[in-house]
């Protein structure tokens, strides 16, 4: 349950990565739904990001505070129509830190945890996301992922290589799961999406939203690595 300190069902799944099923409420899940309505709308439509490669990404993706394109962050969208990104709102940091107070029961880590960024991603039935590292920011602090919506396979690894060790977990709607520490660099992707799991509660009629808070330590635009 939000608010609560050190989430009593809480899974750690690798050192500093942790799953708490149901943290989100269906009140809680609507009103974030509604509210990455609005932002896949502008000013920054939600669109699906190009691979360096020339691919686009099967997942669609808006984002907040900062703008995300493989592989660095801007305060504009050159590659979607060049708008200043939505800023991102104290109400979601404040949820953050009742993430990582959930996730670590720190209430230091938690008071200190003020993420800048949050990429929301959706995936319909058929899409997914490969095995890859959040490292594009240049702090260390934990992400907190909430998922709404349709099931997923959530592959969760180790930060020295894109195979296994993994572990393979179930994230379901209202689901948090925050990695840090020592999994803060950990490989993880999507390799599936559960269709029509999803409960009609939290009012996305399908697909699965997830949405990544992050710290970026960037005061400038991130350069490309
Ligand atoms: C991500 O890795 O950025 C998204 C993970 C997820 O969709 O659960
Ligand atoms: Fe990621």
């Amino acid at each position: 349950m939000s608010g609560a300190l050190f989430a009593a069902d809480r899974r750690e799944v690798a050192p500093g990565a942790i799953h708490v099923p149901g943290w989100l409420d269906p009140t809680q899940q609507r009103m974030l739904v509604d509210a990455c309505r609005d932002w896949a709308r502008g000013p920054v439509p939600m669109r699906s990001a190009v691979m360096p490669g020339g691919h686009p990404m099967s997942v669609q993706t808006v984002c907040l505070g900062w703008h995300w394109q493989p592989y660095r962050y801007t305060r504009t969208a050159e590659d979607a129509g060049g708008a200043v990104v939505a800023e991102f709102p104290e109400w979601m940091a404040q949820l953050g830190r009742e993430a990582v107070a959930a996730a670590y029961g720190d209430p230091g880590a938690s008071a200190k945890y003020q993420p800048d960024t949050a990429l929301i991603n959706f995936y319909d039935a058929a899409a997914r996301m490969g095995m890859h590292q959040d490292k594009d920011e240049r702090a260390s602090d934990p992400v907190v992922s909430l998922s709404i919506g349709d099931s997923c396979l959530f592959r969760f690894g180790n930060p020295d290589t894109r195979t296994k060790p993994y572990t393979d977990l179930r994230l379901d709607s209202g689901d948090l799961f925050v990695f840090g520490g020592p999994s803060r660099f950990a490989y993880h992707g999507v390799p599936k999406i559960y269709a029509g799991t999803g409960p009609a509660e939290s009012g996305l009629a399908s697909g699965r939203l997830n949405i990544t808070m992050r710290v970026t330590g960037l005061k400038e635009a991130g350069s490309p690595r």
